[in-house]
């Protein structure tokens, strides 16, 4: 079955105005008189003391005057385990478990917006139950490079839908009564020297791109909290930086809220109060002592600092505290949120091809090989940064047997052995060689099986807060044992697992069927059986472009990534920004977003290039007929209609995907650009009038 997709034309003429955010009046603003009067109460020493970190996740209150502690939930895809008050080791509580969700490229396969805000609100039901004011996330940088170690946390490589995600994750969120956290303000695309990197961009392609995601989050969801990065955007520090956290953020979309430091990323006490941070996290280095010695010495008047103090004072009062010993009373993972968890990575798995072994005929199989050891590996925890302690995670082969039954036999090898960081060799980089024994064991399987299914892709180590990846070759000589399997057994379908593009030339000639099925939380295993048993049509789109070769990638094709320090080992660059922040080579590092615009999908059509999979690519076991396609102008932009039908005898979800291109601009823009989508489900035979509107907002530049 082809991909469709819906090219509109956009013929209407935009006026210049009324193109900015548009502004929904805040909750945030309903309590100023009560604010004043607690403010006129507070002595300068209690100001500053909720100006940063009290412990790892808590910022102060001020207990005097009952107002409460802000409690923070780290990770946008579960609530974290909890810390020890000053350090990252573990509190070894019992009762601080927590669902898994589909990491945030998993759910931006969905294209779902209804998921996306049953995702929060499911998200803020945990954060409740563990005592929890603000979930750090969603995480909605632009995934610019492929190898970014963070793009399993990130949605895409789109803004709008990025966006339109992030509204729903964020009203979510915050309708259950937890506020979010917009994270990582702005341009963290990198996670190598993201301490350190000047992200130099022209105005254009930050708005339309990098900033699109944060401003749709603010201006239509009222998102209370964002994150200040750790890289410098146009010469400063994020952190400091008064043109994103003053200017665009407060004064252009009218963001009422707080803002808060990425952990160790303040790098100044004036200019950052000043430009706009609430608080500093974890610690109080800059917003401590040395602030409140600055307004003493008159470097910061008390007006600035009152004003901080009333921005955290308005969440801190839109969101209900929870007394100490309410949080983190029973453990947490329970089926309501479980089950939000399976309907989203229901609908996340992406078929990239299929050559009629799925679904899997249980007429012809009767014993199947699962081949890899990412059929038994959990992906809640691993490599740094936030996971989650999670009482459930199914795994693909627990997910098979279960939906399998007696019916088939199902034979399992490991096949190779996956990169494990904590016990690596300094040296050893994930594309190690295939393992001789554990492959020919595999081979020996696969020949004896009906059908082999392959479990593919990297980990939570090859993926991971603070390096890149270096390379998207397949790790674990992947490579190597795929065509090893194939020549053993014609009847092989892969299962990519991962949060980001891999390079899949190899597994996609080799393989008759190739899937996708990220990281995919706590049910992932449930719903990838039900894809490969057909019980459901797979029905997730890319939410990025899978590129043929990393030289193809904007970014690496313009030179401006990866950035060269000669002395840089692929250590953990948080270790880097707190222990060596003089290094003057660091400091000078710059990236040149000279691809401007051009990012994604934009690139590649631009220059016509080939690529393994397209942006919004994704395969069904049903059929679709697009038909009698309108374009009507309204007041805030055009809708397009058309009819949709299902023209297969399989109950199946489609995602429709509105493109639009501006022939003969007098600007320059790029081939096209998503404006607008639907995930839409159609029973066998079925047929609905889709309407999709398109907002004069989204098509300015
Ligand atoms: C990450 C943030 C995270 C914070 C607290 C930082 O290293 O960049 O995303 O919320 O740590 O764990």
């Amino acid at each position: 079955m082809k991909n469709f997709r819906i090219i509109a034309l956009a013929v209407l003429t935009l006026s210049a105005t009324n193109l900015q955010a548009q502004k929904y009046p805040s909750k945030l603003l309903g309590n100023e008189k009560k604010i004043d009067g607690i403010i006129s109460q507070m002595t300068l020493e209690e100001k500053i003391d909720m100006l940063h970190g009290k412990n790892m996740f808590s910022s102060a209150g001020v207990p005097r005057l009952g107002i409460a502690d802000i409690e923070y939930a780290d990770g946008p895809f579960g609530i974290r385990e909890e810390m020890e008050p000053h350090s990252w080791n573990s509190a070894h509580l019992t009762t601080d478990s927590a669902t898994f969700f589909p990491t945030g490229s998993a759910l931006a396969a969905t294209w779902s917006t209804h998921w996306a805000y049953a995702y929060g609100r499911a998200m803020s039901r945990e954060a409740r139950l563990r005592g929890k004011d603000m979930i750090l996330g969603p995480a909605i940088n632009i995934q610019r490079i492929p190898t970014g170690g963070r793009t399993y946390e990130y949605l895409s490589e789109d803004p709008l839908l990025s966006g339109m995600l992030a509204v729903a994750y964020t009203r979510g969120s915050q309708d259950d009564g937890t506020a979010v956290c917009l994270k990582h303000y702005a341009l963290n695309n990198q996670e190598d020297y993201r301490g350190f990197v000047d992200v130099h961009i022209s105005d254009r392609s930050m708005h339309e791109i990098y900033l699109r995601p944060f401003e749709m989050a603010v201006g239509e969801a009222d998102a209370w909290g964002v994150m200040a990065a750790y890289n410098k955007v146009n010469g400063r520090w994020c952190s400091e930086n008064e043109h994103l956290l003053t200017t665009i953020l407060r004064q252009q979309w009218g963001f009422p809220g707080m803002v808060i430091s990425d952990w160790g990323g303040v790098h100044s006490t004036v200019d950052a109060v000043t430009a706009g941070m609430n608080v500093e996290m974890p610690g109080s280095r800059y917003m401590g002592q040395a602030l409140l010695d600055s307004v003493k010495a008159g470097k910061v008047s008390e007006a600035v600092i009152d004003q901080r103090v009333r921005e955290i004072l308005r969440v801190r009062m839109a969101v209900k505290p929870i007394a100490k010993e309410e949080a983190n009373r029973v453990p947490v993972g329970n089926k309501e949120e479980m089950a939000v968890a399976l309907e989203v990575a229901r609908r996340s798995i992406v078929m990239l091809k299929n050559e009629k072994l799925l679904p899997i005929n249980s007429k012809r199989v009767k014993h199947i090989a699962v081949i890899g050891e990412n059929a038994v590996t959990k992906m809640a925890l691993g490599g740094v940064g936030a996971g989650v302690k999670t009482r459930c995670e199914i795994t693909p082969l627990e997910g098979l047997k279960s939906a399998i039954g007696n019916s088939m036999k199902i034979s399992y090898a490991p096949g190779y052995k996956s990169f494990d960081r904590g016990s690596r060799n300094r040296r050893q980089s994930p594309q190690q060689a295939a393992n001789p024994e554990l492959m020919s064991e595999a081979v020996k399987l696969a020949k004896s099986a009906d059908l082999v299914i392959y479990f593919a892709g990297d980990n939570r180590e090859v993926e991971t807060e603070g390096s890149d990846r270096k390379s998207i070759t397949l790790p674990s000589g992947q490579d190597e044992l795929a065509i090893a399997l194939a020549k053993a057994n014609k009847r092989l379908v892969t299962v990519v697992v991962a949060g980001g593009p891999v390079d899949i030339s190899t597994v996609n000639d080799v393989s008759k069927s190739l899937l996708v099925s990220w990281f995919n939380g706590s049910m992932g295993g449930q719903a990838l059986a039900e894809v490969l048993t057909g019980k459901i049509s797979p029905s997730g789109k890319l939410p990025m472009t899978w590129p043929i070769h990393l030289e193809d990638v904007p970014a690496y094709a313009t030179g401006s990534y990866p950035q060269n320090i000669q002395n840089n080992a692929q250590g953990d660059i948080f270790v880097d920004i707190t222990q060596n922040r003089s290094n003057e080579r660091r400091q000078q590092l710059v990236a040149n977003y000279s691809e401007e615009s051009l990012v994604g999908y934009r690139w590649y059509d631009q220059k016509q290039a080939s690529v393994a999979y397209p942006f919004g690519f994704g395969l069904s076991y049903a059929s679709f007929r697009y038909d009698q396609l309108e374009v009507q102008p309204t007041a805030e932009g055009f809708d397009v209609h058309f009819q949709l039908r299902n023209v297969s005898s399989a109950d199946a979800e489609e995602v429709a995907q509105v493109y639009v291109s501006r022939p003969s601009s007098r600007i320059e823009r790029p081939v096209k650009e998503l404006k607008g989508f639907q995930r839409v489900a159609l029973k066998a035979g079925e047929s609905k009038t889709v309407t999709i509107p398109v907002r004069r907002s989204d098509l300015c530049h």
